[in-house]
């Protein structure tokens, strides 16, 4: 099949329209069959749930071409799972887990013309998602929704690539306790915009949120969690209620003890032990691992050994080990690649 000509090394982060997209519609307490459609628009009742409240969550997972020329994607049945679980946290019907896969590997061999190619830097990112579609004026769940997947081929999601980032500790809050932050919900995004807006106005990549009860624990970024690296080479990341559980940091620390040895903890980080790290990055399907240079708060900074030059030593090895394993470089854990075609 004849790729698309498309500059995969200078694509960024950003959305292009692809070929198919899948749709199935959720109607008198069913799931339709679904189809794929060319059609990349949606058109709603003006008083749609996801229009007046908010009702939409979302996925986010990557197609990827392998050393061996197939196409694979990486962990779908847990983007699937924790769709279920967003989805029952904001009173949606959650679309089945094997259907959603089913949906994910139609939609990109359907656009498999947009897989970049081995070693081109950038990935099919796919982003399945739902939303309430009916009318509803009263604040209530939706009785009709729409669940669907479309693909959009993607670079670095922030420029520069491996380049060390520098982020700064957010005056805003992301989640509240016993809030919506653990799950893919839309409007947690809609909490960060401002933030995010304000962060880049002043020149930086992105924010640290803390916890919002006592301000003293790190939490997440925006759109990616935490991993720090003490000066022993142990791994630590933060353990959260309240934030988005991600799951390149679950296979991160699988990657760090049974491939790499190391040491894990995963607890609670307070912001004071922040500065003794001797290295941060940034986790997420799109981050990938994006290491942290700087931390900047309130007129103090952070500033790890690593430097800004390169990603420290035991970051790169686990971003290698991850992206290895990603692009059939390194052998995978049983069920973590499924192979497309
Ligand atoms: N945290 C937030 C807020 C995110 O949006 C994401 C992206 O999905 C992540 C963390 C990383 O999760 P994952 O590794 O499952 O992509
Ligand atoms: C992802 O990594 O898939 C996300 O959803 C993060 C988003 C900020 C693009």
């Amino acid at each position: 099949m004849e790729k698309k000509n498309i500059d995969w090394a200078n694509i960024g982060f950003g959305y292009h329209t692809t070929d198919k997209r899948f749709v199935s519609n959720y109607k008198n307490g069913a799931w339709d069959d679904g189809v794929l459609t060319e059609d990349a628009n949606i058109v709603l009742n003006e008083c749609a749930g996801v229009l007046q409240y908010a009702q939409t969550i979302f996925e986010g997972l990557k197609a990827y071409t392998t050393e061996d020329g197939h196409i694979v994607t990486f962990r779908p049945d847990l983007n699937a799972q924790r769709m279920v679980d967003s989805a029952k946290f904001l009173e949606m019907p959650p679309f089945p887990a094997d259907r959603f896969v089913e949906a994910v590997v139609e939609t990109v061999k359907a656009n498999a013309a947009y897989v970049p190619p081995y070693g081109s830097g950038a990935t099919l990112y796919i982003r399945p998602y739902m939303f309430g579609s009916n009318p509803v004026i009263g604040v209530k769940p939706a009785d009709e929704y729409q669940f669907r997947v479309f693909t959009t081929p993607v670079g670095p999601y922030f420029k520069g690539g491996a380049q060390p980032i520098t982020i700064k500790v957010s005056d805003y809050d992301r989640a509240a306790p016993h809030g919506t932050g653990h799950i893919k919900a839309g409007l947690n995004y809609a909490m960060s915009l401002h933030a995010i807006v304000t962060a880049h106005a002043e020149g930086f990549d992105e924010n640290m949120y803390l916890d919002a009860a006592t301000r003293t624990k790190v939490e997440e970024t925006g759109g990616a969690n935490f991993i720090f690296v003490t000066k022993d080479n142990k791994i630590v990341t933060p353990h959260s209620s309240s934030i988005l559980p991600s799951i390149t940091r679950r296979s991160l620390i699988h990657v760090a003890k049974e491939y790499l040895g190391l040491e894990v903890e995963e607890r609670e980080v307070y912001f004071d032990e922040v500065k003794d790290f001797a290295e941060c990055g940034l986790c997420g399907t799109a981050a990938v691992i994006s290491p942290v240079g700087k931390i900047y708060d309130h007129g103090n900074e952070i500033c790890f050994p690593s430097g800004m030059d390169a990603m420290g030593p035991i970051t790169q090895k686990l971003y290698d080990t991850l992206t290895g394993i990603q692009m059939g470089r390194i052998k995978a854990p049983e069920g973590w690649i499924k192979v497309i075609e």
